[in-house]
């Protein structure tokens, strides 16, 4: 039996998700991000958390090989920090607010949540390697978090 790719994207992205922007440094010390839907919770205890990055990522051996990274869930008026971090231009952390976690990785202003994680293992999985993170701080701040679906942004809140 042969997928139809676009149907595969079409089926995938059916599932509704949150954002978020996933965040770290690469070898310069340069701030580093991208935005990722495919975030999940894995496990409590110990407290793990796992995102997919896709291997043609410019920044993928940074992730692979860095010692971690930071998960921010994006606020319901964040879609243009989304769009930015999803876009190929040379400096996605330009004109915009962003602090340094305690682990060290860039954190955003005004999200949903965030996760501040050590890596814990890669798993290769086809095109794509799954980042497990092992998450050492986490804070919310009660924003709505900012939602996704067939390629679409969508809130909760009026
Ligand atoms: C809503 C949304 C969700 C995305 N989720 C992922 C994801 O989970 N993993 C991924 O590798 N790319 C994802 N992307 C695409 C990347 O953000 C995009 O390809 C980005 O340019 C990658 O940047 P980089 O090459 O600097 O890593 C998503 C894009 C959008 C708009």
């Amino acid at each position: 039996m042969t997928i139809d790719p676009q149907e595969l994207r079409r089926c995938f992205g059916s599932f509704m998700t949150g954002v978020t922007i996933v965040t770290s440094h690469d070898a310069t010390k340069k701030p580093i991000g991208f935005t990722a839907n495919s975030f999940t919770s894995v496990s409590l205890d110990p407290p793990l958390l796992l995102v997919c990055i896709d291997n043609k990522s410019d920044n993928i051996s940074a992730y692979t090989n860095g010692a971690g990274f930071a998960v921010n869930v994006l606020a319901a008026d964040q879609h243009d920090l989304s769009n930015r971090f999803a876009s190929p231009i040379d400096d996605r952390f330009a004109d915009i607010d962003w602090s340094v976690s305690a682990a060290g990785h860039p954190i955003f202003n005004d999200t949903a949540a965030y996760f501040d994680c050590t890596l814990d293992q890669t798993v290769a999985a086809g095109d794509h390697t799954v980042l497990i993170g092992r998450i050492e701080n986490c804070s919310t701040s009660g924003k709505a978090g900012l939602g996704y679906s067939s390629g679409k942004y969508f809130t909760l809140t009026p």
